[in-house]
């Protein structure tokens, strides 16, 4: 592990070969993506990191900022020297990569998208974000994760991972809540990215569980059909969380796509 900047980087395999920089979502940290990695990590540089406030990076005071998640994601990639890494991003971790696409696309060489979209919240999102924030200050940092994460995957994958997702969630229990509450106040304010796709100048992978209620399939479907010559797969069996509950579909979706590069 190496802190750059405050943040936690894990990189895995030969860094000269293809990089990979893998950005995750709320509220979790780099290791929702160790099935993509373990499964990638022979044949490309593997590169993730911990979002600020969340896993092993620093927590500071929660006051967070789309603009800095995304200027944290370049300090990310020059800190470790990669070269045209190609951009894996889910959820929260995608309204980064947008973000970081619209600021500055030619550093990276294709873009992956999993359970995100383009869209800012609107005033019913907004409103959505204050009753979290009231709720995480309520019932607390612990009790928030685990009534939240539930919601981001499909009820029947929790039964059928059994410990595995005890574990995963256990993992995540000592977020403080100041981060949860800076991570909910960055994605309310950040600003719209639906123009991105539409300049997009780069080979793009949409990725969706065909139950995720977060950023449905018509949502990203929408996105996909804005980004010129973009390509997307539906996960079956899978809610928000696509590549932990279903990474078989998932890293054939991925493989398929970086062959293509
Ligand atoms: C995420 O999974 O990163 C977030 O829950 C997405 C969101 O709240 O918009």
């Amino acid at each position: 592990m190496k802190k750059i900047n405050g943040l936690s980087i894990y990189s895995y395999g030969d860094s000269g070969k293809q990089p990979l920089i893998f950005v995750h979502g709320f509220p979790f940290d780099a290791g929702m993506w160790r099935k993509q990695i373990d499964e990638l990590k022979e044949d490309y540089y593997c590169v993730a990191y911990d979002i600020r406030g969340l896993g092993a990076s620093e927590k500071g005071d929660g006051l967070f900022t789309m603009e800095q998640f995304a200027d944290d994601l370049f300090g990310v990639v020059d800190g470790m020297d990669l070269k045209k890494p190609v951009l894996i991003s889910l959820s929260m971790g995608g309204y980064i990569a947008f973000r970081a696409l619209d600021k500055n696309s030619s550093i990276f060489r294709a873009a992956i998208f999993c359970g995100t979209k383009s869209e800012a919240d609107g005033n019913e999102g907004r409103i959505k974000r204050a009753d979290t924030v009231k709720r995480i200050n309520t019932i607390g940092a612990e009790a928030f994760i685990k009534e939240f994460i539930p919601n981001t995957f499909r009820a029947e994958n929790i039964t059928a991972m059994g410990n595995e997702y005890v574990e995963f969630v256990t993992g995540l229990l000592n977020t403080p809540g100041t981060s949860l509450i800076g991570c909910q106040l960055a994605m309310a304010g950040r600003i719209d990215s639906g123009h991105v796709p539409l300049k997009a100048d780069m080979p793009a992978l949409f990725i969706c569980g065909e139950h995720d209620t977060f950023s449905p399939p018509a949502v990203m479907k929408a996105d996909a059909a804005k980004w010129p010559g973009s390509e997307f797969v539906l996960i079956r069996n899978a809610g928000h969380l696509s590549p932990f509950e279903q990474p078989g579909q998932v890293n054939e979706a991925i493989r398929d796509f970086l062959k293509k590069l």
